[in-house]
């Protein structure tokens, strides 16, 4: 079984100071918890000044996103050669790169090998819209996101999967925790068809309107391995109730 997992997905908020003053806010909180692994994931213009705030702590850096090529002519793009020795996770394919910015499975299989290739640890994101969900297609729509997202890719030295229902993102209606270990199942059972028994180890997450008061029913499923936290991470106290009752309940 993996170590409980949860990450903080800042999204496009905070400013640098607003960052460090959030960080400074929940870092002793975090430091007290023991055999939870622990990421925070603010946006590029923070990962520096929020990085030397995290040395000597165990608490782990993640970036939100990530173009697959080295360098070049990509204007406004971040590459992997860019973040490799500035964090060590990258969170890929989000539903809002995916919805908003149009990225396909097919792009976001590029950014993983990508990440792969420089010693990131992706954080690959699927899930369904409201409308798939409700016609029954969770099921093939999961399958094609994991399978795509990771085709051609021998076994990583690490990955971490977080199943986020388009429809439970920011909306303050999560899934069901069944519903969630239902499809996190299917996730493993699909990684596992890839790689074997390297799929026990791998982390899924839950994600989608993850709260201090709910989180204790995501992560006392069996399947269920942590959460990719939005909204609540942006508060100090919840997020280290989040990590804390993870700790109480799986560590
Ligand atoms: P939310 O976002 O917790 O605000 O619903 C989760 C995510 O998008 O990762």
């Amino acid at each position: 079984m993996p170590t409980p997992f949860i990450a903080g997905n800042w999204k496009m908020n905070t400013t640098i100071q607003e960052g460090e003053a959030l960080v400074q806010a929940m870092l002793p909180r975090l430091q007290k918890v023991q055999g939870v692994t622990t990421v925070l994931c603010p946006p590029f213009t923070s990962l520096f000044a929020i990085g030397k705030l995290l040395q000597g702590t165990q608490i782990l850096l993640g970036a939100q996103n990530m173009h697959p090529e080295p360098k070049g002519a990509y204007t406004g793009e971040v590459s992997p050669a860019m973040l490799a020795g500035l964090c060590r996770y990258v969170i890929l394919g989000h539903s809002e790169r995916r919805h908003i910015f149009g990225e396909t499975d097919e792009f976001i299989n590029k950014k993983v090998k990508a990440a792969l290739e420089y010693g990131l640890t992706p954080i690959l994101c699927v899930g369904e819209r409201l409308e798939e969900n409700r016609s029954g297609r969770t099921e093939q729509v999961i399958t094609r996101q994991v399978e795509g997202g990771l085709a051609n890719i021998p076994q990583p030295k690490e990955l971490v999967v977080a199943y986020e229902p388009v429809w439970a993102i920011g909306t303050g209606v999560a899934a069901t925790a069944e519903e969630a270990q239902k499809t996190i199942e299917l996730i493993r059972r699909i990684v596992s068809r890839l790689y074997g028994i390297y799929a026990r180890g791998v982390p899924i997450l839950y994600g989608g309107s993850v709260t201090p008061d709910n989180i204790a029913q995501f992560i006392s499923q069996p399947d269920i391995d942590g959460a990719l936290v939005g909204g609540a991470s942006l508060n100090a106290d919840g997020f280290a109730k989040i990590v804390e009752t993870s700790a109480r309940v799986k560590g």
